[in-house]
């Protein structure tokens, strides 16, 4: 069982002004891997608070999968993607370019969104943009990928070729 940890990061929502409805979407898909979800929290778009929180969830509860939704766009509070390029160790970029790729299928400004995906020892950290229909289409694009991910970077030997 994949344990998976949520950050939702949003200035509003972390004030109680509005729902995490892209929490709520990440847990519908989270039984798709199949994971758990033993950690959750809502931070503000504050890129110490950000960098804090994704170490936490990395190094002291150990998760293999860290999902962060928010802040990866252009608007002056967005700094989603500078703080978790501070905490990663490698890009995965693939995993990122696949999911814009997917994104521009259903809408241009898929575009916009900067997100990374990125490995801080054993967790795989992602970065999803904000609102509930992106964190859909976005998380949806990785889920198939990420057991495979993950068992690699435990160091499975195993052949990759698919028959
Ligand atoms: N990707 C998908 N698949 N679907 C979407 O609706 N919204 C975009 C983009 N990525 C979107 C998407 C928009 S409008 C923005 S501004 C960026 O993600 C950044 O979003 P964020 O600032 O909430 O992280």
């Amino acid at each position: 069982m994949i344990k998976v940890g949520i950050i939702t990061i949003s200035d509003k929502g972390s004030r109680g002004e509005r729902k995490d409805l892209s929490a709520e979407e990440i847990k519908k898909l989270i039984p798709k891997l199949p994971g758990q979800v033993v950690s959750y929290t809502i931070i503000p778009d504050e890129e110490a608070v950000i960098v804090k929180t994704i170490i936490s969830y990395a190094d002291k509860k150990r998760l293999d999968l860290i999902v962060t939704s928010g802040g990866t766009g252009l608007s002056p509070r967005d700094v989603t993607p500078q703080a978790t390029s501070k905490v990663i160790e490698y890009e995965i970029p693939g995993m990122a370019e696949a999911m814009r790729g997917e994104s521009l299928k259903k809408t241009s400004f898929g575009m916009l969104s900067r997100g990374l995906v990125g490995i801080r020892g054993n967790s795989l950290i992602i970065n999803l943009p904000g609102s509930p229909r992106a964190v859909r289409e976005n998380f949806s694009t990785l889920i198939p990928v990420i057991p495979h991910a993950l068992d690699k970077l435990r160091g499975d030997p195993s052949e990759c070729g698919s028959a």
